[in-house]
């Protein structure tokens, strides 16, 4: 018999549900004296921070803001932040946003206590000592990224989103509030809800995968794929936003431990090179990417398609397999995700980078989770497929 162990990984608290961003202040007493809380202006002006502010200033504790944390995290942000965080003597930090304040935010804990640059922690587990404590409070349901000990920061001399993987960097504790969600606009939940579905699926069919990941993974594409057209469709449905919540939380505590594939591989360099959002990526690539890898593990791809709610019954296991495909072009359709052409990517640039785009996926590690293996020309071939869709 083959023996193998397994390890899971997670913050130490994540409090769930409408509220949990109130009780920011609890946790902090202890963590540290004075909170660095990171996070998107726009975000502060439209009331999404005066929850964490009173409930820190309920429990005394004292905060300054980098609020500039405005789209996907380059090195300047890190920097920046490390310099607030220094300057206003800060130790600890509170990232309120999507993935970006959150990712942000991890570089800085990174860099809080460990010299060097953020480039020097590139990889998996680079980072010697563990990162200042953070209290992660996600304002998306997607990216997961307050369960999980990845952060993503662009290199932006190479065009390269360096992944950093570190147990070192993994929130304190999360505190994942529906309430966050309620005003993210439609296209925002569009993308980061085909995000977190990539998340799942990939989790479930990554070579690294195991027992406690699969339950979680499984659960949250039934999740996802059973509330984000409710939430997309009418953001006032509380219900829907809560388990659109739940799901995406699943699937960040499952990627985490069982990594991405090569979805996220190859989403990243299209996002480095044209700036699409990282979500909206995914969602190109997702079906494509689905079909092609079917044949690695069909069984995994049929339990896909019936927790997305396809029917199954009566079908070849490799015909079902193939309906999780349908079913996630479906889900792109009906909530209006543009395509990589509708978002502007030019095509005489796209074919100029194409190559060069193969090369940074496979250099990134994760398509070697992937249930079929992809060569650089397959990977190519299957930009290409993902680009001519209309
Ligand atoms: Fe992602």
């Amino acid at each position: 018999m083959m023996t193998q162990t397994y390890q899971f990984k997670t913050p130490s608290v994540i409090v769930n549900g409408p509220g949990a961003a109130r009780e920011a202040g609890s946790f902090a007493k202890g963590l540290g004296k004075k909170a660095l809380i990171v996070t998107d202006h726009a975000l502060e002006k439209i009331g999404l921070l005066n929850d964490v502010k009173n409930s820190l200033e309920i429990a005394g504790i004292p905060m300054a803001i980098y609020d500039k944390v405005i789209s996907e995290p380059s090195m300047d942000y890190t920097e920046e932040g490390l310099k607030v965080y220094r300057e206003t003597q800060a130790d600890f930090l509170v990232a309120v946003g999507g993935g970006s304040p959150i990712d942000a935010a991890k570089g800085i804990a990174a860099l809080a206590t460990n010299p060097g640059k953020i480039s020097d922690f590139a990889g998996a587990n680079k980072i010697p000592n563990p990162g200042a404590p953070l209290i992660a409070i996600p304002t998306t349901a997607g990216t997961g990224s307050e369960v999980t000990q990845f952060t993503i920061i662009t290199d932006t001399s190479r065009d390269v989103k360096m992944l950093i993987a570190s147990p070192n960097i993994m929130p304190r504790v999360a505190l994942v509030d529906p309430l966050m969600t309620m005003r993210m606009p439609q296209g925002i939940t569009a993308a980061t809800g085909l995000d977190a579905l990539t998340h799942a699926i990939e989790a479930f069919v990554s070579v690294k995968a195991q027992p406690i990941t699969d339950t979680l993974a499984l659960q949250a594409i039934w999740v996802i794929a059973g509330n984000v057209r409710q939430a997309w469709s009418n953001g006032d449905n509380i219900e829907a936003r809560t388990n659109m919540m739940i799901g995406a939380l699943q699937a960040g505590m499952a990627f985490s431990n069982s990594s991405v594939a090569l979805v996220h591989g190859m989403a990243r360099p299209i996002g480095a090179y044209f700036h699409v959002p990282h979500g909206v990526s995914n969602a190109a690539l997702l079906p494509t990417v689905i079909e092609f890898s079917i044949p690695g593990n069909p069984e995994r791809y049929a339990e896909i398609a019936e927790a997305m709610g396809e029917i199954t019954e009566g079908l070849s296991v490799l015909d079902a397999a193939y309906l999780a495909a349908d079913a996630v072009e479906r889900l792109n359709i009906d909530l209006k995700v543009p395509t990589l052409r509708e978002l502007g990517v030019e095509e005489k640039k796209f074919n100029s980078v194409v190559e060069q785009m193969a090369a940074d996926a496979l250099a990134s590690g994760s398509p070697g989770n992937n249930p079929r293996k992809a060569t650089k020309e397959e990977i190519v071939e299957l930009y290409r497929r993902a680009y001519s869709k209309e």
